[in-house]
């Protein structure tokens, strides 16, 4: 009997996933104003200023800087491994997924 429930529980859930979409969909509202834009400012920007501070070779001040270090520089790669920021909090699991939700996002 236990296992006749388990199978239905089983039966119920995968079929009320597959109601759900299958396939998995980037965040398509991810936006560098609304989402992005705040976590580089408080993380990166005492920093990468523009002009940049204390060594730091590029600026990440607008779109366009956060775009191309993410396509060109593994910005990416950077907040992961902790390199980036350097001293300070790293940043967190959640705002390293809105980065990358934000690339899938074709960077809007
Ligand atoms: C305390 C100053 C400081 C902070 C804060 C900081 N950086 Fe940096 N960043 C540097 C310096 C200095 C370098 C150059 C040395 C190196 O690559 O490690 C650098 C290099 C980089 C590079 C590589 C650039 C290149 O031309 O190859 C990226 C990408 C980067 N930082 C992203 C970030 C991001 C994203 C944040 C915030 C999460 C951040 N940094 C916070 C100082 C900082």
């Amino acid at each position: 009997m236990k296992n006749l429930i388990f199978i239905l529980i089983l039966t119920f859930t995968s079929c009320a996933s597959k109601d759900d979409d299958p396939v998995e969909e980037p965040i398509i509202n991810i936006t560098y104003t609304t989402n992005i834009k705040s976590i580089i400012d408080s993380k990166c920007n005492s920093c990468h200023s523009d002009p940049q501070k204390n060594g730091a070779p590029i600026a990440l001040v607008t779109l366009e800087n956060v775009k191309d270090a993410v396509l060109n520089k593994d910005l990416i790669g950077r907040v992961e491994d902790g390199s980036m920021p350097p001293e300070g909090d790293v940043l967190t699991s959640d705002q390293i997924e809105l980065i990358k939700d934000w690339e899938k996002n074709s960077f809007k």
